[in-house]
């Protein structure tokens, strides 16, 4: 059977399951009081997204909306379901939010050693902004990526 994969708001049972992701696939990964306030809306103009594959944590995604300027803070995946189009369900989410919230572009940072992100973010039409030298804290320059957001018709 084809997988249903779908994203929705995350809420702070999600809490434990982005916290446990954050420390697998980032190196510098956000605490769990900061998932924790994220999750629960208390954040001001970011927004935590959840994707479910199977009706099981499969991701998440982390969006901020300020004026024009979306951006992209997080996206991750589990490990085991990596290729099979789970970010791409969250990244389309992301930008449909952006979309309303009024925002012209999204905007992410990536780290330069980073080639399978840069990949994703190549096949979904982001280009190159700048450079941010020493951006991360082992001194890894950072890319700017950014694509064009518009409201579906
Ligand atoms: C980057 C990441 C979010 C991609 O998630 P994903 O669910 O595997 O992405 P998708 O399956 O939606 O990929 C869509 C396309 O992106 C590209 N892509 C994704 N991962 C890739 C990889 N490892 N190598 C090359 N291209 C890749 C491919 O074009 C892919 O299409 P294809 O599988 O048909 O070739 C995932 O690898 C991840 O969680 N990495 C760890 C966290 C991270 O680095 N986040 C980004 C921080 S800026």
């Amino acid at each position: 059977m084809t997988p249903v994969t779908a994203v929705r708001r995350a809420t702070v049972d999600d809490v434990e399951d982005i916290t446990a992701l954050e420390a697998e696939a980032f190196p510098d990964p956000w605490s769990e009081n900061l998932v924790a306030q994220g999750a629960d809306g208390s954040l001001p103009t970011v927004s935590y997204l959840v994707v479910e594959r199977d009706g099981t944590f499969a991701g998440y995604a982390v969006v901020s909306v300020v004026d024009v300027d979306a951006e992209l803070q997080r996206v991750a995946v589990l490990p085991g379901l990596r290729r099979t189009g789970v970010a791409s369900a969250l990244l389309d989410a992301a930008r449909a939010h952006a979309a309303r919230e009024g925002a012209g572009r999204l905007l992410l940072e990536v780290r330069e050693d980073n080639a399978a992100a840069q990949s994703f973010y190549a096949r979904h039409g982001f280009t190159e902004l700048g450079r941010r030298p020493g951006y991360y804290r082992d001194g890894t320059t950072a890319l700017v990526l950014s694509t064009p957001v518009t409201m579906a018709p």
